[in-house]
């Protein structure tokens, strides 16, 4: 995998997506034993961010210094305001030896990828949040007493979403049962669909598409993500008319039926009224939760901030493999 990018999952096979998981696990137990190898020193990288980010930004940044590589966290550049994306990604890649990025359009990390000549890591666009996928797929490993490919994933809220698409990817890819619970408005795109219910035929996973709640019956992983994703806050009023009744509540948990059902959430997540967003979409239109209840949220099935750690160790096995020849 050295010198690749690491744009959509759409561009690894099921086999290196596990090796990938594999590395994201062994290098968790090396940094449990206080073991640090720095296998990036003298590797320079710089993250681009045009939206905010906590957990995607900690995790490139402490992945990166504990393998000993120097990083640059990069918000304000010139970068298709004075100075076209091409010249920027040249300029780039001159000084650096890896990229991420954050941001809306797919098309600016495929262009860093493309005029860069370094491996560029997507660190979420309006399409796709491929790490956050390889984080999840650790965390149900751990805590889902079962191969991936006999689990049943069901992701609820906003289907056609980042976290939505990747799963959707993600499961498929690795054979699992995948459902997504939405309002049919809300469903993926008919094309994605389509070409991932071609991919299950090789790999023998499914995929599902419900508005019906009680369609969870037999999960094992329970999903969901914001109703508004970043750059779309235009559309509050829409998504909570449309996603009130989808919240991940005590009664959607119960009518898995599964006493081992883990819920998820790549987070930040409003299940109070503990951020100023929350605050002012209770005032606006009453909820003191949205997508997930404040109960589910802190439940003894909750693995959120196991998962949340997880985003450190996989993004640390993305930068090694596509920088080292570990994986080689
Ligand atoms: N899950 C995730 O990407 O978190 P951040 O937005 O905090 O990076
Ligand atoms: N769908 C969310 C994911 C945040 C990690 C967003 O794009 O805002």
């Amino acid at each position: 995998m050295k010198g690749r990018s690491f744009l959509t999952l759409l561009d690894y096979t099921p086999e290196e997506i596990r090796a990938l998981l594999r590395l994201a696990a062994q290098v968790k137990e090396e940094k449990k034993q206080g073991i640090f190898p720095e296998r990036l020193r003298h590797k320079n990288i710089v993250l681009l961010f045009e939206k905010t980010s906590t957990r995607t930004r900690c995790a490139f940044e402490t992945a990166g210094y504990d393998e000993g590589a120097r990083v640059t966290f990069l918000s304000n550049s010139q970068m298709g305001k004075k100075e076209s994306l091409e010249d920027t990604a040249k300029v780039l890649g001159r000084f650096y030896d890896g990229i991420e990025f954050r941001g809306f359009s797919q098309e600016t990390v495929e262009l860093l990828a493309k005029h860069s000549g370094v491996p560029v890591w997507n660190g979420l666009t309006d399409l796709y949040h491929p790490t956050q996928v390889l984080a999840d797929l650790l965390t149900i490993t751990e805590h889902v007493k079962k191969p991936l490919s006999e689990v049943r994933f069901v992701f609820v809220g906003d289907a056609r979403n980042n976290m939505g698409n990747s799963l959707m990817i993600g499961c498929a890819k690795m054979g699992m049962h995948f459902t997504a619970l939405a309002p049919r408005s809300l469903f993926p795109s008919e094309a994605l669909v389509e070409r991932m219910r071609h991919l299950c035929e090789t790999t023998g996973g499914s995929i599902t598409l419900t508005e019906n709640r009680d369609d969870v019956c037999g999960a094992d992983v329970i999903y969901t993500d914001v109703w508004v994703s970043m750059g779309e806050e235009a559309h509050y009023a829409e998504r909570i008319a449309l996603l009130e009744p989808y919240r991940v509540d005590a009664d959607l948990m119960a009518r898995t039926k599964n006493p081992d059902v883990k819920f998820l959430h790549c987070l930040p997540s409003f299940h109070d009224l503990e951020t100023s967003v929350g605050k002012s979409v209770f005032e606006t239109y009453g909820l003191r939760e949205m997508e997930v209840s404040d109960e589910v949220f802190r439940s003894s099935a909750s693995v959120v901030f196991d998962e949340a750690e997880n985003r450190m160790h996989t993004i640390k096995a993305v930068m090694l493999a596509t920088m080292t020849d570990i994986l080689d």
